[in-house]
């Protein structure tokens, strides 16, 4: 339904008016006292005129500085339309959260739900009317630095925290002055370039396309994320940003989209480069009939659409489309009530890291670490363990993460002294920077090592080699840290390795050199303190892989469900006798470390587990009892997760997937019984004809620790 004060003001616009809501501009147009005649707009040919009537900006923040562009801005405005103001809050604002894929490792939506309403909180309060977030690409190729932004390899994962991440960022429509738009993106399977390259081609299959990466776009849309960020790939052979097929049939006829469709930062002027537009004007138009509202810095609609405008009237009611689809969008958001949200410094200062943020933060990153290896117990240590920090992430305050914009470093606690207040004998000697060794300082680490008891290293790689354009071929840690790592491993005293990483890596010398392995992700504004209390026991790791990691980069793409091949291995020794397998000469199928896997400080088993019926149709749901105990004499955290296995299938079905997931925490000797359900739709697959529906046959469940768990029960599914 269209309101009365939309549907007047489309009336008042004009046309040049309209295109004006279309185009968004960088932050760098509104800066400085006087409007950026000289620089940006001279050099994009653009004139003032083009300024004061962009409908929205993305990456400018801040209380003072919002009010301050707004009001200018409005002044310039003749019908009073407000500028919009658009940011990418990834994992947070001022209080860094860990990097969504950390998050998705908690296994916990509330931990979603919880940094994305932070972040909102914050944001809101620095001005900020929509985020460039959740993206919820799905991601198997560790070697595409954007990894770090996603939530992993599982349709199933991925559309939980997508749906959390949505209604963190929005609550409840309509849109309080605490909550800000959510812009998912990319649409889509940017998560798929070839060889894991930023940006290269995505060329999968349609059938592929909706049976594993469209579900986690759908499910932020059933959330009702108000916007839609186009991708810089190709699908099906065509650039994403003109696909008419993705962005009407798709998008909006079959996901029902009705909001805000954005390309991505100039992907219209890019189909020049794909080869699909001969000029910026044939990309205007393609985008355009594609459905692409803004045009994030192009240029292209600024440009042309008033002459295409003028020449074909088709082009006229798409741009009458857009330009009331984004006027809505400013009504959803309260702009024209108050242009400026309740925005003051006093709010700002009051909302933004507060005591209860970074405590909100700090547990985010205790929930998401996971603990790979932990031979003879070796964590948790006593505090009155002497330790030898050492490793170059052990004393900086680079552990923020990519896409963490307004979070500073060099005001986040470092590991070192967070562990500092715990642990009261421990020396610190980082021995070697991330890439470069001094052989004297590594050296000086190992030596001073040799008088201590445990020696921690914290190993990995800085913020600016994970996220956009970090494509990598090495996934290994640098030379220099294996280097030493060994020469502390030669001092055969109990060696803990601490990861800080955006993407999984090849930690197969780590995993052989360390007698305990801790993935600490990049944890954010409190992950010091995180990584301390899960050092000191203090809290139990219980994170689990939202993302295989491989025995090494040979193996990529490797994920739990994949499908069965017409030659699959066994996993017994017959398969070595026969060299006719899905299989390599020079490695195992396997990877180092599975999807879902994680260790805890518990020791946990699933004494029963029933089903409640073994035969599901459209009224009963697959319905399972588990019994959990805890025989460690500690409390401790683990996440039960349930796959299936449909036997039959018209097109072939993974070997297991991920249907329902539950996080449980026991103290010791402790049991308790849990229920998880899987309803009939979910069972649901695409069928060659590219529907998705249930099919009624034999399947298998699946229950246990991750996603290598074999214990399993019949079930059938029937139409009714
Ligand atoms: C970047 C990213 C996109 C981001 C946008 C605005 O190129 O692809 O995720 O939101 O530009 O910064």
């Amino acid at each position: 339904m269209v309101s009365k004060n939309v549907q007047d003001l489309m009336e008042k616009m004009t046309i040049q008016e309209k295109i004006g809501q279309l185009i968004q501009l960088s932050a760098d147009f509104f800066q400085g006292d006087n409007v950026a005649i000289t620089g940006p707009l001279k050099e994009a040919h653009l004139g003032e005129a083009a300024l004061y009537s962009a409908g929205s900006v993305l990456g400018i923040s801040g209380a003072q500085t919002v009010r301050k562009v707004q009001k200018n801005y409005l002044k310039h405005s003749r019908l009073g339309i407000p500028l919009l103001f658009m940011a990418d809050v990834v994992h947070g604002y001022k209080t860094i959260f860990p990097i969504p894929l950390a998050l998705g490792a908690s296994f916990d939506p509330q931990v979603m739900k919880t940094a994305s309403a932070t972040a909102a909180k914050e944001s809101a309060a620095g001005g900020v009317h929509v985020t460039f977030a959740p993206m919820v690409d799905l991601v198997r190729d560790p070697r595409w630095g954007r990894v770090m932004e996603s939530t992993g390899e599982d349709p199933y994962l991925n559309s939980v925290m997508a749906k959390a991440a949505v209604t963190g960022f929005q609550g409840t429509l309509p849109l309080d002055q605490n909550h800000i738009a959510a812009c998912v993106k990319h649409f889509a399977a940017y998560g798929a370039p070839e060889a894991g390259r930023e940006y290269n081609t995505v060329d999968i299959s349609e059938w592929r396309f909706r049976e594993q990466y469209l579900p986690a776009y759908a499910a932020a849309i059933e959330a009702q994320a108000l916007l839609v960020m186009t991708s810089f790939n190709t699908l099906f052979g065509v650039p994403a940003t003109v696909n008419q097929h993705l962005m009407r049939d798709i998008l909006r006829d079959e996901l029902q989209f009705h909001g805000v469709l954005i390309s991505d930062w100039d992907a219209i002027g890019e189909i020049i480069h794909h080869g699909v537009a001969g000029d910026l004007q044939h990309a205007a138009d393609l985008a355009l009939k594609a459905g692409v509202d803004i045009d994030m810095m192009s240029f292209a609609y600024a440009k042309y659409l008033a002459k295409a405008a003028s020449l074909d009237p088709q082009i006229e009611q798409l741009i009458n489309e857009s330009a009331q689809r984004i006027l809505i969008l400013k009504e959803q958001l309260g702009l024209f009530t108050d242009p400026y949200r309740g925005l003051s410094t006093e709010r700002e200062t009051e909302a933004t890291l507060t005591t209860e943020n970074l405590d909100a933060a700090q547990a985010a990153a205790e929930q998401s670490m996971v603990l790979l290896k932990n031979s003879h117990h070796t964590l948790p240590l006593n505090t009155a363990t002497a330790i030898s920090l050492v490793g170059p992430v052990a004393d900086t305050g680079d552990i923020l993460g990519s896409w963490s914009w307004q979070g500073d470093p060099d005001q986040t606690e470092t590991i070192a002294d967070a562990l500092a207040k715990q642990f009261s004998n421990f020396t610190v000697m980082p021995g070697t920077q991330y890439h470069h060794v001094q052989f004297s300082k590594l050296n000086d680490a190992v030596n001073a090592s040799r008088q201590q008891e445990t020696i921690v290293a914290v190993l990995g790689l800085p913020a600016s080699e994970s996220g956009e354009a970090t494509s990598m071929t090495d996934i290994t840690l640098p030379a220099e840290q294996l280097t030493l790592l060994r020469g502390l491993a030669q001092l055969n005293k109990p060696l803990v390795t601490i990861v800080i990483t955006g993407r999984p890596l090849d930690l197969t010398e780590v995993d052989a050199l360390s007698d305990a392995v801790l993935l600490a992700w990049f944890p954010g504004s409190r992950g010091g303190a995180a990584i301390a209390n899960v050092l000191s026991g203090r809290v139990d790791p219980s994170g689990r892989l939202p993302m295989t990691f491989p025995r090494n980069i040979g193996q990529v793409p490797i994920y739990y469900n994949a499908y069965n091949t017409g030659r699959p291995i066994s996993g017994t020794p017959a398969d070595d006798e026969n060299k006719y397998l899905s299989k390599y000469i020079d490695a195992a199928n396997s990877p180092l470390y599975p999807f879902g896997f994680g260790l805890s400080y518990g020791d946990f088993t699933i004494t029963d587990w029933t089903l409640s019926q073994h035969n599901v149709t459209p009224d009963q749901p697959l319905t399972i009892q588990a019994t959990i105990h805890n025989s460690a004499d500690h409390a401790g955290t683990t996440v039960v997760q349930l796959y299936t296995h449909q036997q039959v299938g018209e097109t072939v079905q993974p070997v297991k997937q991920l249907q329902a997931f539950k996080k449980v925490s026991l103290g010791a000797d402790q049991t308790q019984t849990i229920t998880l359900t899987v309803p009939y739709d979910q069972l649901s697959t695409i069928h060659s004809d590219l529907h998705r529906s249930t099919d009624q046959g034999d399947y298998t469940v699946m229950l246990g620790f991750d996603s290598t768990c074999t214990a399993s029960q019949p079930f059938t599914v029937a139409h009714q």
